[in-house]
């Protein structure tokens, strides 16, 4: 599939999405674990949503995505249809004011977090029992925004859950987190 139109013009309009590099991290790890439940937070205009449905399609894989953004969830709905994926549902909802267990009721296999850095705690108590323990969280640009991310460390060391930084490109890190 190829989605360099839609990353040109993404970047042209200074919507910010997944780096390449990002992009094949993601591809080497959904290769390797091969998830069926995928949930996304923070699909932007829908770049990694469509890269990521179409990466686990053909293992029957589902993604569930949300963006707060209701005209950035209208124009991903038009660059998905263009794509003619159907294993995708977004909701133009505020995450955390949604009772997530209520819109899916299945374990999480894959998580990737990308959107309001100093949510991410927050985020995770909303779903970490919803994953399994063969469950793969990312965090994406966990370097750069580190400063906005306390909260998130703190809640790792106090669950003692076990994580990696991973370097995935010269200047910033994810973070991958499996619930052991
Ligand atoms: C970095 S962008 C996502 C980029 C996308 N993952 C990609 O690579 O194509 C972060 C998105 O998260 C959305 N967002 C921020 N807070 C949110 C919330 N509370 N609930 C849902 N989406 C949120 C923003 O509107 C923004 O579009």
């Amino acid at each position: 599939m190829n989605l360099s139109l839609l990353r040109e013009s993404c970047i042209d309009r200074n919507i910010p999405i997944i780096s390449i590099e990002t992009e094949d991290f993601l591809s080497k790890l959904l290769e390797q674990h091969k998830p069926k439940v995928c949930l996304e937070i923070g699909w932007a205009v829908a770049y990694s949503s469509i890269f990521i449905a179409n990466k686990i399609k053909e293992r029957d894989g589902i993604l569930y995505s949300f963006e707060i953004s209701y005209n950035d969830y209208l124009e991903g709905i038009q660059n998905v249809w263009k794509y003619e994926l159907k294993n995708l549902t977004v909701y133009p909802f505020d995450f955390l004011k949604i009772d997530i267990k209520k819109l899916i009721p299945n374990t999480l296999d894959f998580v990737f977090v990308d959107w309001q850095k100093s949510q991410y705690a927050n985020y995770l108590m909303n779903i970490f029992d919803m994953l399994s323990t063969k469950s793969i969280l990312v965090c994406d640009d966990v370097i750069k925004y580190k400063t906005k991310m306390f909260w998130l460390y703190e809640f790792l060391e106090k669950k003692q859950i076990i994580y990696d930084e991973i370097n995935t490109e010269e200047w910033d890190w994810v973070l991958l987190i499996k619930k052991e």
